[in-house]
Parts: structure tokens; C-alpha cells; sequence
């Protein structure tokens, strides 16, 4: 990518008085005005205790989402410094890999997610959120992230992997270490994601042990007795090994998940919070509802990447195996694409927000992600009445650097 050479000094990389730690709790609650003062004032920005340098106005993260031959992915999305290392595979499966293998794992996989079988999972999806739809206004009151948001995602991916009702409820529990999320939904650092696998607890590790002997029980099933589901897909193509397809697995569940179930609860939360955007959204805008929550509130903020070669960005020259942390987050907000960017407005062009990425490891999930947003939203919009409620005292946001969002978000809701 192309850095701009010519702003130097002021950037004040070293000695700016502008703190950025993406674990710090209190930059967690409220990011985003970190985020325009990192634009403004220190585009490159350097934490040597986190040991990264992060890039946070949107031509430069763009810039580096596509150039994966200067940007590696070998150390995995996660903003550890690659505490992950060779192990990063056995977890997140190719989203941590260069061409060659990433192009092979891709393409493979890709064939189970063409446009055709995600538009063909459509009346399972609505089936799905019309059944917690209808649970919620019955109860009345509930929790939106832990009670639906949470629950809609995963079943979805369950039922693409063939995981039956009976043991989603293990699965959730299990993958909780890779999605930094904890069962009792107080949130708080994904052991995976902030210190890697060796900081995890002996529970956490037995876990997700166990979660790989379970898919790896699926795989060896559907190689004797295939079914119409995407785990049948990628055995019957022979070219990846039963470990590929399980660390495939891994990555489904903790890309696929999370990430979902917060769109929608921000899209609960800021909706609720404007009434004029959300008499839009329940007029009929759920489309725009979503797409400018996925920017304004994206719920993947960053992605890392190891730079493969000496790299001179703002006038510092960075060596090879530089940690970079591209701020998707802030890049969705950036007052150079996007007018008035801090406004929740449904009415702007979306078109330039880069929430699922760019480039090789655009995600691969995204046509899935939308649909599955969609129904989920226009099921509500069905059988709820506009005037909902939330309690703001009671929301817990996750404190986790690469998927951030609420994890309990108390709501009211009226037929
Ligand atoms: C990759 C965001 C939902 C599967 C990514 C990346 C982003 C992202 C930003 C790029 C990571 C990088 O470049 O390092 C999101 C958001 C979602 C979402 C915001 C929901 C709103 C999903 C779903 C699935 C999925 C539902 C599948 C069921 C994947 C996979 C990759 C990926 C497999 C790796 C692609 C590659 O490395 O080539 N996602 N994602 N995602 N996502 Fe998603």
C-alpha cells in the first residue's frame, strides 16, 4: 500500500500525550473518541507495552487490509503479539494464513457458501428468530443479547454444521474461550484474545479439547453417513484433512457468532435510543437499519497483521514483524468518507464501510451475517411494537479488543 510519506514529526508517535490501550476498560465503554483523536492527531500510533503501532483512518486500513503480501495474516486477526503463533491454526483455521494455504483452505471452502445455499437457508433462519422472537413477547421482558441476539447465530451455525438442539447448549458453553465471552454473560477479557492460550485457565483448555473431540466426532460421522449440511460439503471434496475441518469449525463458531449477535444488539440499542431513525427502521428501512449500524457501531473494531518487510509509514520506517492493528472501527468513522460520522443516520450511503473487511480475508460470512441480521430484524419489526424499552443501566459491554459490543442488554418489549 501506498504510505503517505510526507506527515512527519507532528504525529508525535513517541511522544503524543493521546493513550490508546484497547484493553483499558474505560476506552472499551466509548471507543470512538479515541478513535477521532488517534485520526487527527497520531494516524500511526504506538503502544510499546501492547507492542503494536495501529492505523486508523480508512485509506490507510484499507490500504493495508489489501495488501496481504506486505500485511500477513500468519499470526492470526487476534491483537495479541502472536501469543497465538503456530498454534493460531489449530483455532482460527485460515483466517491466520497466507497464499498458498489460505487460497486452497478459501477456495474449498467457499463452495459452501455460495449465494445460492446462503439464500436457500432463508425459512431455517426465519423459522429460528421467530421462535425466540415469539418467546421474548411473550415474556415481555428479557434480556435481548443473552435471551436472543446470542441464541439466533449460533443455532444457525449449529444447523449449518449439523450440531443437533441437544447439544448446542454444550457447544455455547465450550466455545466461550474463543469468543471471550462467559457464560454467565458478564463479558470481560477472552482469555484466547488478550493473553493466548497459554494464560488460559486448565477448565478453558479442557473445553475447547473437548469442543474439538465433539467436531471431530461430527466429521468422522459424515464421512461414513454424509447429510445435506456444510460439514458433508467440505468431507465429500477431499481436499482438506479432518484437523483443517475442525479448526474450519473453530472459526465458524468464533467469527460467525459473536459478531452477529452484536450487530443486532446495537442495532436494539441505537434504534431504541433515536426515535425519529427508528420509526424509519420499523417503517420499513430494516436494510439501511442494519448496514449503518454495521458502520457506526461495526462489531469487529480491528484486525492485526505482521508486516513482512521494512515498511516506512508517516516518515517512521517499521521493521519487518511489525504488529499491526488496523482500526476497522474508527475507519467506518472516519470524517474524510463519511459525512458527519458520529450521526446514526439511515438515510447515508454505507457503501464505502469496510465492517466485514477488505481484500483476501474479506468475510466470508458476510452474505450469511446480512441475511441472518435481516430476518432477525424484520421478525421483530412483525411482532413488536415500535415503542420498546430498554434499560441502560443495565447493558454490559464486552472488554475484548477485536469484537466489541453488549453482552446484556435488558429490554421491554409490547405485541
Ligand atoms: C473474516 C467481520 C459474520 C465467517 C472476517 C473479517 C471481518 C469479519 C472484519 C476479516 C478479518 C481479517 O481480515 O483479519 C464480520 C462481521 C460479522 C461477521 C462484522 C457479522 C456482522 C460472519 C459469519 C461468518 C463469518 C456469520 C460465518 C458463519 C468469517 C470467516 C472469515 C471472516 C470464515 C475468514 C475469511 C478469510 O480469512 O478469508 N469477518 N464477520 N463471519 N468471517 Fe466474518
Amino acid at each position: 500500500f501506498q504510505p503517505v510519506a510526507s506527515v512527519v514529526a507532528w504525529c508525535g508517535v513517541e511522544s503524543s500525550r493521546l493513550a490508546y490501550d484497547p484493553y483499558d476498560p474505560d476506552v472499551n465503554a466509548d471507543p470512538f473518541p479515541v478513535y477521532a483523536r488517534l485520526r487527527a492527531e497520531s494516524p500511526l500510533y504506538h503502544n510499546p507495552e501492547r507492542g503494536f503501532w495501529a492505523l486508523s483512518r480508512h485509506a490507510d486500513v484499507s490500504a493495508a487490509l489489501a495488501d496481504s503480501a506486505r500485511c500477513s495474516s500468519d499470526h492470526g486477526p487476534m491483537l495479541d503479539r502472536g501469543a497465538w503463533g503456530p498454534q493460531a491454526r489449530a483455532y482460527l483455521s485460515f483466517v491466520a494464513m497466507d497464499p498458498p494455504d489460505h487460497t486452497r483452505m478459501r477456495a474449498i471452502v467457499a463452495r459452501g457458501f455460495t449465494a445460492r445455499r446462503v439464500a436457500a437457508l432463508e425459512p431455517m433462519i426465519r423459522a429460528i428468530a421467530r421462535g425466540y422472537v415469539a418467546r421474548a413477547v411473550e415474556k415481555g421482558s428479557f434480556d435481548f443479547a443473552q435471551e436472543l441476539s446470542a441464541r439466533i447465530p449460533l443455532d444457525v451455525i449449529s444447523e449449518l454444521m449439523g450440531v443437533p438442539p441437544s447439544d448446542r447448549a454444550g457447544v455455547r458453553r465450550r466455545s466461550a474461550p474463543l469468543t471471550g465471552r462467559s457464560e454467565d454473560g458478564a463479558g470481560g477479557p477472552g482469555a484466547m484474545t488478550e493473553r493466548g492460550p497459554g494464560a488460559m485457565t486448565e477448565e478453558a483448555v479442557r473445553d475447547l479439547l473437548s469442543l474439538g473431540g465433539y467436531y471431530a466426532s461430527i466429521v468422522a460421522e459424515r464421512r461414513t453417513a454424509p447429510r445435506d449440511d456444510l460439514v458433508s460439503v467440505l468431507v465429500a471434496d477431499g481436499g482438506l484433512s479432518d484437523e483443517e475441518i475442525v479448526a474450519f469449525m473453530f472459526l465458524l463458531v468464533g467469527a460467525g457468532s459473536e459478531t452477529t449477535t452484536h450487530l443486532l444488539n446495537a442495532a436494539w440499542y441505537w434504534a431504541w435510543r433515536d426515535p425519529a431513525q427508528r420509526a424509519a427502521a420499523f417503517g420499513g428501512a430494516v436494510v439501511p437499519w442494519m448496514e449503518e449500524t454495521l458502520r457506526f457501531d461495526t462489531p469487529a473494531h480491528g484486525t492485526a497483521r505482521r508486516l513482512t518487510e521494512p515498511t516506512e509509514l508517516y516518515g517512521t520506517l517499521l521493521p519487518a514483524g511489525t504488529r499491526m492493528w488496523l482500526l476497522i472501527g474508527s475507519a467506518n468513522r472516519d470524517e474524510r468518507v463519511f459525512a458527519s460520522p458520529d450521526s446514526y443516520d439511515l438515510t447515508r450511503d454505507t457503501s464505502r464501510a469496510i465492517s466485514f473487511g477488505a481484500g483476501r480475508h474479506h468475510c466470508l460470512g458476510a452474505p450469511l451475517a446480512r441475511l441472518e441480521a435481516r430476518v432477525t430484524l424484520e421478525e421483530l419489526v412483525r411482532a413488536v411494537d415500535p415503542d420498546y424499552d430498554v434499560d441502560p443501566g443495565g447493558i454490559v459491554r464486552t472488554a475484548h479488543a477485536n469484537v466489541q459490543g453488549m453482552v446484556r442488554l435488558p429490554t421491554r418489549v409490547k405485541p
